[in-house]
């Protein structure tokens, strides 16, 4: 059981997330044996799948409510399908992310890239998208189809973004920040919260609730996956700790330290200094692999990391993922009072506290 924490706050929708992850499984088989390997691989490692927990907890919230089918008193065979589409999209991703990240840590486990090559975790994340495209043709509501089709442009958008201010601290502005958040993270967040709104026949100040729901929490999840790459170690994380600012990547964190009034004007501009040369040491175009370089690397890193204790840095992530979290909260009045709700209330504190 890799996420204890988590796995006792879902309990309510325990039976439905298990039907979730029979739907991953049941996708199987693809039509060439190491495509299957591969695909097979990538979904035998769970995460928190915290993604499909949230919709199915919002159609259980809905359900005393709602227009749709249901099954045994249960959720209908739509919300899980609903739900497992959104955890198709995320490991899409990921599988993709980890190709442009050169990752070889995930879920405590090797990447499927690191196991299988970059070319059938790229393939791999393709069929996953295919498959999760079907699965919404089954779903049958074109407004839904056309709502994940926005977020697959908005993922490409935010990765793209992101690779494009690489290694760039001066393209790296709150702005950016936001649109990639939003690109990459946020959307798929939204996207899952609307449509289980639009699969229940809410009205439509609900759905638009439902997603701004989604698309504060999903910003705040990022900004807290930023903060967990400084404060965790790889093992905690399953996944490799310390890598964004590696990967060129000045994320909240840095962000939030660099216009810091804890530091002083010298202090702010030796940050930006030193972040500077280590974007120029870990940058692949400047050959970054000989020991020196390394030793230097490992300087720079503990001396950004002096100035963020300094910036406070972790509490300022953290009061920034507090404001979208009340945005968060906020929307959620427009759900009836039951225990599903309850349970996306305090997904919201679980934000604040998860160390994975
Ligand atoms: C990781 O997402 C990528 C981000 C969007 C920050 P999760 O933290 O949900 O990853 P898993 O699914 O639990 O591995
Ligand atoms: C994950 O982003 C990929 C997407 C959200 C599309 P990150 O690069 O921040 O996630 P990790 O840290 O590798 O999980
Ligand atoms: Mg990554
Ligand atoms: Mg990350």
């Amino acid at each position: 059981m890799p996420y204890p924490s988590i796995t006792s706050l879902l309990a309510l929708v325990a039976p439905e997330l298990a039907a979730t992850r029979q739907y991953l499984l049941n996708l199987m088989p693809a039509q060439t044996q190491p495509l299957m390997e591969s695909v097979g691989y990538s979904l035998s490692v769970s995460g928190k799948m915290i993604r499909p927990a949230m919709a199915l907890l919002t159609a259980k919230a809905l359900q005393e409510t709602s227009v749709s089918e249901t099954q045994n008193g249960g959720l209908s065979e739509k919300a899980i399908a609903l739900s497992a589409v959104a955890e198709m999209i995320h490991l899409a991703t990921l599988l993709h992310d980890d190709v442009l990240d050169d990752a070889d840590l995930r879920r405590g486990q090797a990447t499927t890239r690191f196991q299988f090559g970059n070319k059938l975790s790229i393939l791999s994340g393709d069929w996953l998208l295919a498959r999760a495209s079907q699965t919404l043709a089954e779903i049958g509501y074109l407004r839904i189809v056309r709502i994940f089709s926005d977020v697959l442009a908005y993922l490409c958008d935010g990765e793209a973004l992101q690779n494009e201010a690489a290694y760039r601290l001066e393209s790296t502005t709150w702005d950016y920040y936001n649109r990639k958040t939003f690109g990459k993270t946020a959307s798929l967040f939204a996207a899952t919260m609307e449509s289980v709104g639009v699969l229940h026949g809410c009205d439509e100040p609900v759905i638009q609730a439902l997603r701004q729901y989604g698309e504060s929490f999903g910003i705040a999840f990022q900004l807290i996956d930023d903060l967990l790459d400084y404060t965790q170690t790889s093992e905690t994380l399953g996944k490799p700790a310390l890598s964004d600012l590696k990967q060129g990547l000045a994320n909240a964190p840095i962000l939030l330290a660099l216009e810091s009034e804890s530091l002083s004007q010298v202090e702010r501009d030796g940050l930006k200094n030193a972040i500077e040369q280590l974007f120029q040491l870990c940058n692949p175009v400047n050959g970054c692999e000989n020991k020196p370089a390394l030793a230097e690397q490992e300087q720079l890193c503990l001396a950004i990391q002096t100035c963020l204790l300094k910036a406070n840095a972790v509490e300022e992530t953290l009061r920034l993922a507090d404001t979208y979290l009340q945005q968060a909260e906020k929307s959620l009045e427009v759900l009836p009072e039951n225990p599903a709700k309850v349970v996306l209330k305090q997904l919201l504190a679980f934000n604040q506290t998860r160390k994975t």
